[in-house]
């Protein structure tokens, strides 16, 4: 499908088929998340000042941001290169899309918009901790750019946590990652009884493949955003034991935090 995707967001050319999208995906995503999403997310929606009426103004976002976590968001077309997505993490910028799916794509859309991009990446920035897991992972992601097995494991890491990662203790879990959040699919499956949860084990995780072309039906529980973000150099510590030796005395640098 051909469809404009800007390089900058200009508010006014939003249509009213976008408000339209916007409002009923928001209110749709909100209906559940208010049962099944962190609180920690829900609070963060607050902060931001994301609501059904309003497609999100980045620069009002970035204004809020910038108060909160130093955080900004920049406006990118489409899916940006490995090598400047994390070089832009580590620079505490997101960046992210400013075009929305048309109404025949509500429920389904194979590139990622701004409902996934924006809604559900962004509340989180808004909190410290895992704000700082995705700097720290940023500058992680770039100490490994030149060695694509590391690259590839990392990319798990990603996966199972900011895109599809759940929190919490017990009985009580709940939703974090984007990709679940900005999905109703995704949803139901996450807090449905069939899909597997484990819990965060970064050895576990490392070896455990996902497809990106189904519902996803196993889950990684971190008990806090804060285990997230000191679980860095361990990760750092286990990716070079799949690695090399050879590869890591080429390539091997501190991790930076
Ligand atoms: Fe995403």
């Amino acid at each position: 499908m051909q469809r404009k995707k800007p390089l900058v967001q200009d508010y006014a050319a939003y249509t009213t088929e976008d408000f339209h999208v916007w409002r009923l995906l928001f209110e749709r995503q909100m209906e559940l998340l208010k049962d099944y999403a962190s609180p920690l997310y829900l609070s963060c929606i607050e902060k931001v000042n994301f609501n059904a009426t309003e497609i999100p103004h980045f620069g009002k976002t970035n204004a809020l941001l910038k108060e909160l976590t130093g955080w900004q968001l920049s406006v990118v077309p489409e899916l940006v290169p490995q090598k400047e997505f994390f070089e832009l993490l580590a620079q505490k910028i997101f960046p992210a899309t400013c075009w929305l799916r048309t109404m025949a794509e509500l429920d389904y859309i194979e590139e990622p918009d701004m409902f996934h991009d924006v809604f559900g990446h962004v509340p989180l920035l808004a909190n410290e901790a895992y704000a700082n897991f995705m700097e720290g992972f940023g500058k992680l992601a770039l100490q490994w750019i030149d060695v694509p097995e590391a690259i590839s494991l990392l990319g798990r890491i990603y996966w199972f946590t900011i895109e599809f990662g759940l929190l919490g203790n017990g009985a009580d879990i709940n939703i974090y990652g984007a990709g679940i959040l900005s999905s109703i699919e995704e949803c139901r499956s996450a807090v449905g009884v069939h899909s597997k949860k484990y819990d965060f084990d970064i050895d576990t995780l490392l070896s455990t493949t996902y497809r990106t072309d189904v519902l996803q039906d196993k889950y990684f529980v971190i008990a806090s955003f804060e285990q997230l973000y000191e679980s860095l150099a361990e990760i750092d510590k286990i990716v070079r034991g799949y690695i090399d030796v050879d590869i890591i005395q080429k390539y091997a640098a501190p991790v930076a935090k």
